[in-house]
């Protein structure tokens, strides 16, 4: 028998209180993503042909946020008060009226739930013909879960919230992931006979449970912990997106990337990394960064939506964000490439250099101590060590442009808007205010003199009012 149709409802409308945050709790990111995109995700690989996501607390933003990554692939269901999981899914079950066949309903707070999963549950519900399938977990401390409730033969018979356990139920290890299938008819039926009958005086969607017992039977699976960890507060968070994170570098390494420590590796669910690239450690890439074959981002770089391509080299603590890095590139050690920066091929950009909105053509160079705002720089040029691009008058930013093999002396300040044309040289410590043309020097600075012998009278001046001073103290 092949797999059912289904439909899939998420449940993300709880304020998520635990948390302790303004931002409702399935909004907060697991590696770079929020985490009610993780079982929509799930649900739509698994190929729900409709996903409807329940919204409440701040339905707003997370309507928002829902559409922007899924567009109208997946809908949503209001359910103007928070009065439980199970009128939850009440809200949730609306639009899907008149639909047949099964409901997943997944707990919107548990990003690590593979997609395999939904795939093993609807299998096994579609062959089992139970009214309800459910999956479980065995969990050494099951603290805070619903727990799994079981006859002496072994038949799930309900699930009891922590809150409502006895003592003795608080010894059952067996917890409920909140990872559901459901036929849609007994669905409705066992939704509308909710009472809030508990602790927290809320629809509790776990009555379901007692009642498929009592009408057909449930069937469970027991799935690995480690996909089903769902997060109520900050703790939790930081564990799920460990987890997460160890499940990407691994991906990665498993590509053909050296991940020196995936321990310490912060990397982004979107990054794409191409094969014999070195990640080392404490490396943060987030957003949609794409690296391609070959590189090398060492220790402390933290890269944010940038594009390196094949070759690069990031040294220790290279800061991007928005930017392109170019084939053969170096950059680093401390540089600071701010957005719309573009480095081509074998361009080199060295330490305490910042630059921001500006170009470098191939095998253009600028080492040491620098700011370049707002710059067009061509092919083979050299910008020396502190030299600045004054791209801001206070009210507008202008642009300097240096054509191909242009060499700018160390210490030199460009007054943008400015041009300095092919081939033309900048004299160390020039201000240069107006444009340089092709092949010309320009130089700004004042001329040397050199007095003779006047060291050695400045040095003997300066030890007498020293020693007159010492005399003076003395006395
Ligand atoms: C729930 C289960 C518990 C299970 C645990 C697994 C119930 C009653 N309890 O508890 O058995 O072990 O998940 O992680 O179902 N939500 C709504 N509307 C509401 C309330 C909640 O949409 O009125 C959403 C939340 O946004 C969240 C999900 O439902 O995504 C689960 O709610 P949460 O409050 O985290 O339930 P738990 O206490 O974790
Ligand atoms: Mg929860």
């Amino acid at each position: 028998m092949s797999t059912s149709s289904f439909s899939a409802i998420v449940l993300a409308a709880g304020q998520g209180t635990r948390m302790k945050s303004k931002l409702p709790k399935v909004l907060h990111p697991v590696a770079g993503k929020p985490i009610v995109n993780w079982p929509v995700n799930a649900a739509l690989e698994a190929g729900a042909t409709r996903v409807v996501v329940v919204v409440g607390h701040l339905a707003d933003s997370v309507r928002e946020v829902l559409g922007q990554h899924f567009g109208s692939n997946v809908e949503t269901a209001l359910q103007p008060e928070q009065r439980g999981t199970g009128d939850a899914v009440r809200c949730g079950l609306a639009p899907l009226q008149g639909t047949q066949g099964y409901v997943v309903i997944l707990n919107g707070d548990i990003p690590l739930l593979p997609t395999r999963a939904v795939t093993a549950l609807v299998d096994a519900a579609t062959h089992s013909k139970k009214p309800l399938s459910m999956l479980t977990g065995v969990i050494a401390d099951a603290t805070g879960y619903g727990r799994m409730i079981r006859d002496a033969a072994g038949n799930v018979v309900g699930v009891r919230e922590h809150r409502d356990c006895t003592p003795e139920e608080l010894t059952i290890r067996e917890m409920n992931p909140g990872v559901y299938c459901a036929e849609v008819a007994f669905l409705e039926k066992s939704l509308a006979n909710l009472r809030p009958q508990n602790a927290q005086k809320e629809l509790y969607l776990t009555d379901i449970v007692s009642a498929a017992a009592l009408d057909g039977g449930v069937a469970s699976i027991t799935w690995s912990m480690d996909d089903l960890h769902g997060i109520n507060d900050r703790f939790e968070l930081s564990q799920v997106d460990r987890a997460m994170r160890l499940r990407i570098a691994e991906k990665h390494a498993r590509g053909g990337v050296s991940i020196r420590d995936p321990q310490r590796t912060t990397i982004d669910a979107d990054v794409e990394i191409g094969a014999d690239t070195t990640i080392e450690a404490n490396v943060t890439l987030r957003g949609k960064t794409t690296i391609g074959e070959g590189a090398f981002i060492d220790v402390g770089c933290v890269l944010d939506e940038v594009v390196v391509l094949a070759g690069a080299r990031l040294k220790p603590y290279t800061v991007a964000t928005q930017s392109e890095i170019g084939e053969r590139a170096q950059v680093g050690p401390f540089s600071h490439l701010r957005p719309k920066s573009k480095l081509g091929p074998d361009a080199h950009i060295g330490n305490y250099v910042e630059t921001k909105e500006t170009t470098l053509g191939a095998r253009s160079k600028a080492n040491h101590l620098a700011y370049l705002g707002n710059g067009v720089i061509g092919e083979d040029v050299n910008v020396g060590a502190g030299t600045i691009f004054c791209n801001y008058d206070g009210f507008q930013k202008h642009t300097t442009t240096l054509e191909d093999g242009v060499f700018i002396g160390s210490d030199s300040q460009l007054v943008a808007p400015v041009r300095v044309g092919k081939n033309a040289y900048v004299a160390t410590s020039t201000t240069v205010t107006k444009d340089v043309p092709a092949d010309a020097l320009a130089i700004s600075r004042v001329k040397q003199e050199n007095k003779d012998g006047y060291g050695k009278k400045l040095r003997g001046a300066m030890q007498a009012r020293k020693d007159a001073a010492k005399k003076g103290s003395a006395t």
